[in-house]
C-alpha cells in the first residue's frame, strides 16, 4: 500500500502544495526540513479531534484512523476529502461555507483552513511520521454508538423490525409504545440511536448502508391528550446528529406519555437485519420551566418542485415572513439526492444579510445549532428567503437515475426543498433586550454581528423600519 509515485512526479506534486500552502499561508512559508508538518505533531491531534470518532475499530466508518500505521495508507485519500471544504464527500461531514455567513455552532467539528493546509502539505511530503514524543495522548472516546448529548436520562425503545436483505422500501407506521416517565419533565436535548444486528466496521460506500431506518417522525402525547395535542419532535435521519433545544424553550414531556413512531421510512441494505430505534431524552433540572416555546419554522417545500433530468444547476426560491420577533437556534437543510447546496437569507426593510450557506450531501443529514450569542436576532417581518441549488446529472454520484424528471415527494428518488429552522419567538421587549446584548458584545469585540439585523442601528423596537 506505499506509494508507488516515480520521484519527479511526486516531487513536482510536493512543489505543488508547498506554493499553494505559501500562498495561502504565511506561516507554512516557514516550514523547513527541520519543521515539516508531521502525523505525530501536527495531523494526529486533528484526527483525534475530528475524524476517530467515526474512525475506530468497530465503529461507522470503513477505516480506523488511530495510529501512524493506519492513517499512513489513507494520507492522500484524507487529503482529497477534507479538502472538498464543504461540498459532498467532505470529512468530516460538515457542508456549511467558512467564507459567508454565521461561523459559530455548537458541535462543530469542522477544520480550519490552516488544518485543511497541513494535511495537503503533509501527504505532498510523504505523510511522513515525525517524532513518536509529539504523539499526543489518545482522547477518551466518544464512540458513535454513545450518545452525543450525554448520558440520556430517559431512553425509549420503538417496536423492534425486521428487515430483509432484499425487499421494497416500507412506509408506515412503526406503532407506539409507553415512555414510562411519572412526572412532568422539560427536555433539553434529544437524539435517536438505530440499534441493530449489522456488523461494524465493514466496508459501505454509505453510511445509510449501514442501517435499515431511513428517517422516522416521533410524536408524544399524555393520557389525557387527544391527537390535537400531540407534540412532534425533531425527525430521526439517517446519519444525523443531535438536538439540543434553546435553553429557554425546552419541550414538554408529560408523564405517562406515549411515544408514536406515526411515519417510518425503512429500506434494505443487503442482510436480514433486526433493528429498533432507542430514543434518548436529556431533561432539564425538575425546577426548571420554559420561558419561550421552540417554533419549527419549516417552509421551503413546494408541490412545484420540478427537477429537470440530466441537469446541473437547477435552482429554486422560497420565502417566508416571520410574523414575530425571532431567535433562530436551528439551521437544517433539507432537501433529496439531487440537493446540492442551500443558502438563507435575512431581508428586512433596506438590509439583506446572508445567514448561511452550505452543500448538501444526502447520505449526512445535518443539524447545525448556533451558539447562543451568534444565533440570528431577526425582527418580526423579516422576510427569509431560501435558494435551493439542484444537480440532476451524472456528476451526483447521490442521484441513482439522473435520467429521471422528479418532483415533490417523501421517497428518497421524489424531491425536498426545506429548512428545518428551529426558532423562538419574543415580545418586543426581550426581543431589544437580545439586541442590546449583542451591542454590547460587539462594542467589546468589535466586527460585525451577521443575522443581527438591528445591531448598531439605533432601531430599539423592531416596528421602526421593517416591511410587513
Ligand atoms: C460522523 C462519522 C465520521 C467522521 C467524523 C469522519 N468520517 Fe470519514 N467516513 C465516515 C464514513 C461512514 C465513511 C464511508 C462513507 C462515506 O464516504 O460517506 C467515511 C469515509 C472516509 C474516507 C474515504 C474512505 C474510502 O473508502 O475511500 C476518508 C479518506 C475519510 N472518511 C477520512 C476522514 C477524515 C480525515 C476525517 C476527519 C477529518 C473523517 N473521515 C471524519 C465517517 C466519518
Amino acid at each position: 500500500m506505499t506509494a508507488t509515485f516515480s520521484t519527479t512526479v511526486r516531487a513536482g506534486l510536493t512543489g505543488l502544495a508547498l506554493s499553494l500552502a505559501v500562498g495561502a499561508h504565511p506561516i507554512s512559508a516557514q516550514t523547513t526540513s527541520h519543521d515539516e508538518v508531521t502525523f505525530t505533531k501536527d495531523i494526529a491531534p486533528i484526527l483525534q479531534r475530528s475524524c476517530q470518532k467515526c474512525h475506530r475499530p468497530n465503529s461507522l466508518a470503513p477505516m480506523s484512523l488511530i495510529t501512524y500505521d493506519e492513517v499512513r495508507p489513507w494520507a492522500r485519500s484524507i487529503k482529497q476529502r477534507t479538502g472538498l471544504r464543504n461540498q459532498m464527500g467532505v470529512m468530516p461531514p460538515w457542508y456549511i461555507e467558512k467564507n459567508i455567513g454565521i461561523q459559530r455552532f455548537k458541535d462543530d467539528w469542522s477544520l480550519s483552513d490552516d488544518e485543511i493546509a497541513a494535511i495537503a502539505a503533509w501527504a505532498d511530503a510523504g505523510a511522513p511520521r515525525g517524532n513518536p514524543e509529539d504523539m499526543p495522548t489518545p482522547p477518551a472516546f466518544i464512540d458513535v454508538d454513545e450518545w452525543e448529548i450525554g448520558q440520556p436520562d430517559l431512553i425509549v425503545s420503538s417496536p423492534t423490525v425486521e428487515v430483509k436483505g432484499q425487499a421494497p422500501d416500507w412506509w408506515g407506521m412503526l406503532g407506539q409504545v409507553d415512555s414510562g416517565l411519572t412526572e412532568d419533565r422539560y427536555v433539553a436535548a434529544i437524539e435517536y440511536k438505530e440499534r441493530n444486528d449489522l456488523p461494524r466496521g465493514v466496508k459501505s460506500d454509505t453510511v445509510g448502508g449501514l442501517f435499515v431506518v431511513h428517517h422516522s417522525a416521533l410524536t408524544t402525547m399524555g393520557p389525557e391528550d387527544g391527537p390535537r395535542e400531540a407534540f412532534t419532535w425533531p425527525v430521526h435521519e439517517v446519519g444525523r446528529n443531535a438536538d439540543i433545544f434553546d435553553q429557554e424553550a425546552g419541550p414538554l414531556l408529560k408523564a405517562g406519555a406515549k411515544l408514536i413512531f406515526p411515519s417510518t421510512h425503512l429500506h434494505s441494505n443487503g442482510r436480514d437485519t433486526s433493528a429498533r430505534l432507542e430514543v434518548g431524552f436529556k431533561f432539564h433540572p425538575k425546577e426548571y420551566e420554559p420561558t419561550k416555546e421552540v417554533e419549527f419554522l419549516f417552509f421551503g417545500n413546494g408541490p412545484d418542485i420540478d427537477i429537470r433530468g440530466m441537469e446541473d444547476d437547477q435552482r429554486m426560491d422560497a420565502y417566508f415572513t416571520l410574523p414575530e420577533n425571532t431567535k433562530l437556534s436551528v439551521y437544517e437543510p433539507h432537501m433529496h439526492a439531487p440537493g446540492v447546496r442551500m443558502c438563507l437569507e435575512a431581508i428586512w426593510g433596506t438590509t439583506a444579510e446572508t445567514l448561511n450557506c452550505s452543500g448538501y450531501d444526502h447520505n449526512w443529514v445535518r443539524v447545525y445549532k448556533y451558539e447562543d450569542d451568534a444565533a440570528p436576532l431577526l425582527p418580526k417581518g423579516t422576510i427569509l428567503h431560501l435558494t435551493g441549488y439542484f444537480n440532476n446529472s451524472l456528476t451526483n454520484p447521490n442521484v441513482a437515475d439522473p435520467r429521471n424528471w422528479s418532483g415533490s415527494g417523501h421517497r428518497s428518488v421524489d424531491n425536498m426543498f426545506i429548512n428545518l429552522l428551529q426558532a423562538i419567538y419574543m415580545d418586543d421587549a426581550a426581543f431589544a433586550a437580545e439586541v442590546a446584548k449583542r451591542d454590547e458584545q460587539l462594542r467589546l469585540t468589535g466586527g460585525v454581528d451577521i443575522g443581527c439585523l438591528l445591531c448598531g442601528t439605533d432601531t430599539a423596537a423592531p416596528t421602526a423600519g421593517g416591511g410587513e
